[in-house]
């Protein structure tokens, strides 16, 4: 098969370099926005006078053409064909003749995949970004019934202090939100066309680079040539923010896989987002979770991949540059359907609130309330009043009570600077509701903080 390069050449390619370089197989993904791409480029051509209307028209309606031959499953993908820039020039050579050879006048396909592979970007930050929206919202709704809910707050994990269960969501929310900004900024700062650059320096020809940017939807062009086919730090950018997106929400269903667990009993799963074992025929097992915490993992494979990629490259475009792709579309397509399959996952989950209350119950979760009832109520120093709680906790571990079922005599005995209005301040919504700080846990707080997601989530919906 003749290369669209073969001018220069006397031989033709062995077929293990046609396999070796080829990316045609991948970068197929692309095929709408090179279409797109090269319609506005044709486009631009026929206004400073490179192409005529007839020509135009050709270029147009054989790109629908192939669209729809891809699109139909009739196109044929060739290794020989290199990529998918070059299969779909040649394919539009092959039907349309002259006019065909004429679209790449001006543009190289450094350019073109740059313009290429950013746009593809630019559509999935905002693709992720609705469904990071889609699970704030089941998270805020079921953060909405859980205001009173108590369960431990873990440090270490181990039991610390009691807040309530939508608390504990609203710091998923706050995360996912930044996430949010986070693909969002990266949208605005990218938002640029390289479409013009050509193979590194520009052209000669009278291009209009600002009527492509427009067509394509860009908010302007690039300032530099040689930066810009370069430049990959909008895909980078793309996998560092999947990356964190990963992270924070493997943390939730590393949280979801022990709350499953019968020790701690705080969810179930539902059936249908729920597996069973092989051989133990009781088991009922939180693979959804477990399979978004792994998954992160290969995400940030990605990054680092193309970081390491990216280090060594002297400018402009360098073939190593082609492996920028397999890398995002995989990190792209794992984030997304481990957010759909999330939220499903969240949203058809029990909460089992008894087991959460009942946790308060373990562990002595108001020990920090007495400790500051000592200080506010009978003038003892935190040390000191640390030191009595400690007592305290003693005396309840050897009768096998938690610190909120003391009795008051036993409290006396220990110090008798305690009154017996101390019972409340033992008590575990006492203790969750004294925490009434700005971000605190109080149930007064915790609402505050889910309106302001409720408004958030009104916003960005329109
Ligand atoms: N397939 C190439 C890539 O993905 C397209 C650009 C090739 N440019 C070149 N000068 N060989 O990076």
């Amino acid at each position: 098969m003749e290369k669209m390069w073969s001018g220069r050449f006397s031989k033709g390619a062995s077929s293990l370099l046609d396999e070796f370089n080829a990316s045609v197989m991948f970068d197929r993904e692309l095929y709408i926005e090179d279409i797109e791409g090269s319609i506005a480029h044709a486009t631009m051509l026929k206004s400073v006078g490179i192409l005529t209307s007839s020509e135009l028209e050709q270029i147009i309606n054989g790109l629908d053409e192939i669209k729809k031959e891809i699109e139909d499953g009739a196109f044929e993908w060739r290794l020989s064909d290199e990529d998918l820039h070059m299969a779909i020039e040649k394919r539009l050579t092959d039907k349309i003749g002259q006019a065909g050879k004429k679209l790449h006048t001006a543009r190289s396909r450094n350019d073109q995949v740059a313009v290429d592979f950013r746009r593809f970007v630019l559509r999935q930050n905002k693709e992720i970004k609705e469904l990071v929206l889609d699970l704030m919202q089941t998270t805020l709704d079921i953060a909405s019934k859980h205001t009173d809910t108590l369960l431990p707050g873990m440090t270490h994990l181990q039991h610390a202090q009691p807040v309530n269960f939508a608390f504990h969501l609203g710091a998923y929310l706050s995360m996912f939100k930044r996430d949010i900004a986070r693909f969002e900024d990266s949208y605005t700062r990218n938002n640029i066309s390289p479409l013009g650059c050509a193979a590194l320096a520009g052209t000669p020809h009278k291009i209009d680079r600002e009527q492509t940017a427009k067509l394509l939807g860009f908010d302007g062009v690039s300032l530099n040539c040689l930066d810009t086919v370069s430049d990959r730090d909008f895909a980078l950018e793309i996998l560092f923010n999947i990356s964190t997106l990963m992270m924070h929400i493997s943390r939730l269903c590393e949280e979801l896989v022990l709350w499953s667990s019968y020790e701690f009993g705080f969810i179930e799963l539902s059936d249908e987002y729920s597996t069973g074992s092989s051989i133990m025929p009781q088991k009922k097992n939180p693979d959804v979770p477990e399979l978004v915490r792994g998954k992160t993992g290969r995400v940030y494979g990605a990054l680092i991949g193309l970081l390491t990629v990216m280090k060594g490259l002297p400018l402009a475009y360098n073939k190593d540059t082609q492996e920028d792709k397999e890398g995002v579309f995989d990190a792209v397509k794992t984030v997304k359907i481990s957010l759909i399959i999330l939220t499903q996952a969240i949203k058809t989950m029990t909460v089992k609130k008894d087991n959460m209350q009942a946790a308060c119950k373990k562990g002595h979760l108001s020990a920090t309330d007495l400790a500051d009832y000592l200080v506010e109520e009978c003038g003892i120093a935190f040390r000191e009043a640390h030191f009595i709680t400690g007592k305290a906790v003693a005396r309840c571990e050897e009768l096998g009570i938690d610190l909120s079922d003391i009795s008051y005599d036993e409290l006396y005995a220990i110090d008798n600077r305690i009154k017996k209005d101390v019972i409340k301040y033992l008590a575990i919504d006492h203790s969750m509701n004294a925490r009434d700080s700005q971000g605190g846990t109080s149930t007064n707080q915790t609402k505050q903080q889910l309106k302001y997601f409720k408004d958030y989530l009104n916003r960005s919906q329109i």
